[in-house]
Order: structure tokens, then C-alpha cells, then sequence
């Protein structure tokens, strides 16, 4: 199964990502991921991208298409995948859709997250991950079982994301309304694109998100 996640920032692509990719055994390709990997590198790429990501600003198309595309020809990449936050605008839809076509590959459904905007903001500005496994979790929706202890690794060790501030979140919404939210009309009409109300807790979303998705393929 191959999968895009659209939705805001913080409207939970990530916490529903791991979930799918346990579920159904996909990769799980978050280009947030792989630029503040490139960014914690102090990569060429890296150092370009941090000043726009801190800004809340997207990257260049270019740059974001040529660091997707080499993920395609993994052989595990191939048996079935999750983008999380690719595409984000239209002419990176077009770049998917002739990445994809050249190798073979045809997806299969793309699935909005829809949340109220306030409910972005809380989500973000709340939201911390493991700084050595990089399980999520937020100061209000999802505390660690043990206070300052790691569910999943045990580690004592947290971060925050620097681009997580209030005002950067404003910020990152306007890009998305501007530049991410006219592929709600490219993949409707390919008649790829199905809605899942975001505004649930944790589990309701992902008992949505399994609906959504055995309603098409018997999942
Ligand atoms: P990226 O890393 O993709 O960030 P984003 O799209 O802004 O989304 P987030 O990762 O912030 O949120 P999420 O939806 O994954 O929510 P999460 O599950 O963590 O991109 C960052 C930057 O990189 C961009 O601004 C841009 O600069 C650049 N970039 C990346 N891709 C690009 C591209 N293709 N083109 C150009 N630039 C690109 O959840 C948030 C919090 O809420 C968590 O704490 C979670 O526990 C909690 N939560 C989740 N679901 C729920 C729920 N249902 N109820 C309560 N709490 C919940």
C-alpha cells in the first residue's frame, strides 16, 4: 500500500504515521525527518534549509524533490510507503506522480487529517519527542507513563523541535493554506483523497484513519 498523509502542521501526520507503518508494515518517509537530519548534520543542504524551516517558511521545491526522489528506488521503499508532509504543493504532486510513474509505481490513497487551527497551536507548542528513540509525546495529550521517562527506550533525554514556537506555527499554517492545500483539489480529483477528522483523541483518529482506509482497499 502506498500512502500520502496530508493535514497542518500538528495536526498529527507523525503520532498516525508510526501507527499505519506498525499496521500495515510500510516505510514511514517524513521529509521533516530527513531535513533536520540534514540540518543536525551540518550538511551543505542543512545549513540552507534550517533559516527557512526556523522560519516556518517551505523549502525550495527543487531541493525537497531531489531529496525525496532518491528514496524510491529502496527495494523496501518499493513494497509499500507513507509520505508524511510530500508533496506540498503542486508542482511537487507533479514530481511524485512522474517519480512514481517512471518506476512502476502507482498510489494508492491520500488521507487529510482535518483539525481547527487553535487546535495546532496546542498540539505544537505541547509537543516534545525522545531524544534517542524519537517516540512523541505532548505536555497535555500524551505524558510518559513514568514522569521524564521514555515509554518505549527508557532514555531521561528530551527535545523540542526549534521551529515549534507559536509564532512559527502561524507562520507554517499560512504556508499551508497558500501552497499545500491546492493538492485538496489535484488528488480529489483523481479521486485518491479521503478526509479524517483529526479533532478526536489519539486512538479515535487512527480508528478513523483504518476505517478510511479499509472502506478502499479491505484492510
Ligand atoms: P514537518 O516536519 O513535515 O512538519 P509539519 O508538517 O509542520 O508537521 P509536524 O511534524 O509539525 O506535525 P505532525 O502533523 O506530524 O503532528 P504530530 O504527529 O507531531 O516539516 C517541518 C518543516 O520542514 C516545514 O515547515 C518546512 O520548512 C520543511 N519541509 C518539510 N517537508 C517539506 C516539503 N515537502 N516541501 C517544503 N518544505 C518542507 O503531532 C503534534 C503533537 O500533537 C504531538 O505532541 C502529538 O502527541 C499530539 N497529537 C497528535 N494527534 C493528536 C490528537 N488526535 N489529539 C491530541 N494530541 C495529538
Amino acid at each position: 500500500m502506498n500512502l500520502v498523509l496530508l493535514g497542518p502542521p500538528g495536526c498529527g501526520k507523525g503520532t498516525q504515521a508510526t501507527r499505519l507503518k506498525e499496521r500495515f508494515g510500510i516505510v514511514h518517509l517524513s521529509t521533516g525527518d530527513m531535513l533536520r537530519a540534514e540540518v543536525a548534520a551540518g550538511t551543505e543542504v542543512g545549513r540552507v534549509v534550517d533559516g527557512l524551516m526556523r522560519a516556518g517558511a517551505l523549502v525550495p521545491d527543487e531541493l525537497i524533490i531531489g531529496i525525496a526522489a532518491s528514496h524510491f528506488d529502496d527495494a523496501e521503499v518499493r513494497r509499500g510507503f507513507l509520505l508524511d508532509g510530500f508533496p506540498r504543493t503542486v508542482p511537487q504532486a507533479e514530481a511524485l506522480d512522474s517519480i512514481l510513474g517512471d518506476r512502476g509505481i502507482t498510489l494508492d490513497h491520500v488521507i487529510s487529517i482535518d483539525v481547527e487551527d487553535e487546535a495546532m497551536v496546542e498540539r505544537i507548542t505541547g509537543r516534545f519527542t525522545c531524544g534517542k528513540c524519537g517516540e512523541g509525546y505532548h505536555d497535555t495529550f500524551k505524558l510518559p507513563k513514568v514522569a521524564g521517562v521514555c515509554d518505549v527506550c527508557g532514555s531521561t533525554e528530551f527535545v523540542r523541535r526549534k521551529d515549534d514556537t507559536a509564532e512559527t506555527v502561524r507562520r507554517r499554517l499560512t504556508a499551508y493554506r497558500n501552497q499545500t492545500q491546492p493538492l485538496f483539489d489535484y488528488y480529489d480529483a483523481k479521486g485518491l483523497l479521503r478526509h479524517v477528522d483529526g479533532m478526536k483523541d489519539i486512538d479515535a483518529v487512527s480508528r478513523g484513519m483504518f476505517e478510511a482506509l479499509a472502506t478502499q482497499v479491505g484492510a
